[in-house]
């Protein structure tokens, strides 16, 4: 097991890269199984959540062989509806597209309830009601969900909540179900809008998405074909958060502006000078930073998974900034670890209160979730002295080369062996 060590107090310049986007590549895997012959994906990131699912994939019977420059061969021929109630299902959220995928292909499938970031509670009732609109017969027991179907057919769905996850999964399960499905109050996010490009070079009807109504006509079969994902606009947040908090000119490359528009707009409201084009980002804080208030929307609106590097970057700000994230209202585990740190931060109600600016200083701090972990290793960069962090797994789950990455920036990062002591007093913690 390893920690984090980050010395604070350089100033990032210079150019980083941003990988293909998490999100869509937890969903493009499962997405393969639908077709007949070879899937191949191109820029896939270089995270453990694809490594898991390309595990699952193999489980199941999937031929996966990697090519150079993060492509990956998926041959899914001899799959069978192997039935994964335990093991890496556990370990991620986006196990969950291999129900989707699997009923989809199969018409049947066992998958164990899923893990992830603790964020609070994370419901799949809204997948289920698809999967049953659909024509499944869906239950739970001891922990996995069964199920099973004669025969799919299309229908009409209103999601109750607008949830990613859910839109993802239903057109999985639609996409070969016999006639129209509709669903309505789809979500709207850009790696829907990916997942909904592999299917329809796959083959696959589908109009609508990028908007809150989605069309499918069910098409009998699905054939390979080759994808390149897009950019990760969550870690293209997270580093033009880094570079506004501890920047002076950092170039982003390889993005697309227009998902960012509501972090890049925050940031402008803050004072960062921002200049976009085609595929880059520069950021560029010149001016002493301002507080604003933030609340966490679905897209297009400002994301959640932004919403803990962000209150990192206010502590710099002056002047007191409200934030409140509507989507996960628990998703405040970075709060206690930013305070060990000198923040000010208060949470009352619904809301995180951050007063400014204050200089942080390092200290021994937990990641607990994905975002807190990118939270805190910002921290780390803007605070005086030394910063430790564990709980790299999580990290390691979302984020390409994190130490890499930021150290071609100039800032000074490494990762160390954690002593015995430190990971029995990490697993206490
Ligand atoms: N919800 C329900 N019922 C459902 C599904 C969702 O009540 O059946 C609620 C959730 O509790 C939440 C809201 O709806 O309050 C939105 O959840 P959504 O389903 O959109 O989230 P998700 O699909 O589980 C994905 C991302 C998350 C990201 C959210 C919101 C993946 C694998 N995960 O989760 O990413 O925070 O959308 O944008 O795509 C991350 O990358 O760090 C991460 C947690």
């Amino acid at each position: 097991m390893q920690k984090m060590i980050v010395e604070g107090g350089r100033t990032l310049n210079g150019k980083v890269r941003i990988s293909g986007a998490k999100n869509s590549a937890v969903a493009l895997l499962p997405a393969a199984i639908l077709a007949d012959s070879q899937v191949t994906i191109e820029g896939l990131p270089n995270i453990s959540d694809v490594d898991t699912l390309g595990g699952l994939l193999e489980e199941i019977g999937g031929d996966v062989s990697w090519g150079p420059d993060q492509t990956v061969h998926i041959n899914p021929a001899n799959m069978i509806s192997m039935p994964l109630p335990n093991g890496k299902v556990k370990k991620l959220r986006a196990s969950y597209y291999f129900m989707g995928a699997m009923l989809g292909k199969f018409n049947k499938a066992v998958i164990g309830l899923p893990g992830g970031c603790f964020l609070g509670p994370r419901p799949i009732d809204q997948h289920i009601k698809g999967f049953e609109a659909l024509g499944a017969e869906v239950t739970n027991e001891q922990g996995a969900i069964y199920l099973r179907a004669n025969e799919l057919r299309g229908a009409r769905i209103y999601l109750d909540v607008v949830s990613v996850g859910a839109t993802i999964n239903i057109m999985l399960a639609a996409v070969k179900a016999k006639g129209k499905t509709i669903i309505e109050n789809a979500a709207k996010e850009p790696e829907i809008i990916d997942v909904a490009t592999l299917l329809t070079n796959m083959g696959a009807k589908i109009k609508g998405v990028g908007t809150d109504v989605i069309r499918i006509e069910g098409v009998p079969s699905l054939h390979g074909c080759r994808h390149t994902i897009i950019p990760d606009r969550i870690e293209a947040g997270t580093y033009a958060i880094a570079a506004a908090a501890a920047g002076n000119e950092v170039v982003i490359d390889n993005v697309i502006p227009q998902h960012l528009e509501s972090i890049l707009a925050k940031l402008r409201e803050m004072g960062v000078t921002i200049e976009d084009s085609d595929e880059q980002l520069l950021i560029a804080p010149r001016n002493p930073l301002k507080s604003v208030d933030i609340k966490t929307l679905v897209y297009p609106g400002f994301p959640t998974d932004l919403q803990q590097p962000f209150t990192t970057l206010m502590t710099k700000a002056h002047n007191t900034g409200i934030i409140t994230d509507t989507i996960y209202s628990a998703r405040l585990k970075h709060i206690d670890e930013l305070r060990r740190m000198n923040a000010i931060i208060k949470v009352e109600g619904g809301s995180v209160i951050v007063s400014g600016p204050t200089q942080l200083e390092g200290a021994r701090v937990k990641a607990s979730d994905l975002r807190a972990g990118a939270a805190l290793v910002i921290a780390g960069l803007m605070a005086n002295g030394i910063t430790e962090i564990t709980g790299l797994d999580h990290i390691d789950r979302g984020y390409e080369n994190m130490t890499e990455k930021l150290n071609s920036l100039g800032a000074k990062v490494w990762r160390e062996d954690m002593s015995e002591e430190e990971i029995i007093q990490y697993q206490n913690s």
